[in-house]
């Protein structure tokens, strides 16, 4: 396996560069990539910056240029259901470009000439991933949760509770939103590579959203990011 890690900010990516010993840096269309030995697993490092096609170009890049087999997106997002709080971590079973409409050519959220609305991230994987969660969250103070499901990713930092809720309404199943990780998801689709996605809840999507991400991602995002991918590497 060789591991592409792609995170959307620079607090999450920095404790993984440090853990890398070998690490070497290249940079390549506007970002660096940093590949070496993380615990024992051959990885690259990446921030992709923010949204679908700065993701998807990260992502692409990734397989063709430095040949990852497997991908792992991990960063924050804001939570779409009630039973989601600020703190707990989702890991992607699917995700849906939320802001994807090209009917009536195609029913609304279907990737075109995809036939499918909802991609699929790789079980195998995301069950790893989802297990590394679990016990860095048994030590955390706190209680927060373990959530598997549905991500929207769209080119919108939503911050508005009516939106959030149209977009409910519309997708009931809905989890949280962010905005890059049903790029990567499209992208691994088609080259066939397997792919988890994992957030950690920094906001409820609301007119508090922008303040509680800042603070969150100043706080504890890193932490996060670091133990849960320290745990899945360790196995
Ligand atoms: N990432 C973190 N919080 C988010 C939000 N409220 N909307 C979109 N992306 C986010």
């Amino acid at each position: 396996m060789r591991l592409g890690i792609i995170s959307a900010l620079a607090e999450e990516q920095q404790g993984l560069i440090d853990a890398m010993p070998d690490a070497t840096r290249l940079t390549h269309g506007m970002r660096e990539y940093t590949s070496g030995t993380l615990w024992h697993t051959d990885a690259v490092a990446v921030l992709s910056r923010i949204g679908k096609v700065a993701a998807a170009m990260t992502a692409a890049t990734l397989v063709e240029k430095f040949g990852v087999t497997h991908i792992i997106f991990t960063g924050v997002a804001g939570s779409a259901d009630f039973g989601v709080r600020v703190g707990d971590v989702v890991v992607a079973e699917s995700l849906v470009q939320h802001d994807m409409d090209a009917s009536p050519l195609f029913p609304r959220f279907e990737v075109p000439l995809t036939g499918l609305s909802q991609l699929p991230t790789d079980r195998e994987l995301s069950r790893q991933l989802a297990n590394a969660a679990r016990r860095f969250l048994e030590n955390e103070p706190g209680g927060a949760k373990l959530h598997c499901g549905l991500i929207g990713s769209g080119d919108q930092f939503i911050n508005d509770g009516v939106r959030l809720a149209a977009l409910k309404d519309a997708l009931p199943e809905l989890l949280a939103v962010e905005m890059e990780g049903a790029a990567v998801a499209q992208v691994c689709f088609e080259l066939n590579v397997p792919f988890a996605v994992i957030r950690t809840i920094s906001d409820n999507a609301n007119e508090d959203a922008a303040t509680d991400f800042m603070h969150f991602v100043k706080t504890v995002a890193s932490r996060y990011a670091f133990g849960i991918l320290r745990n899945f590497c360790h196995g």
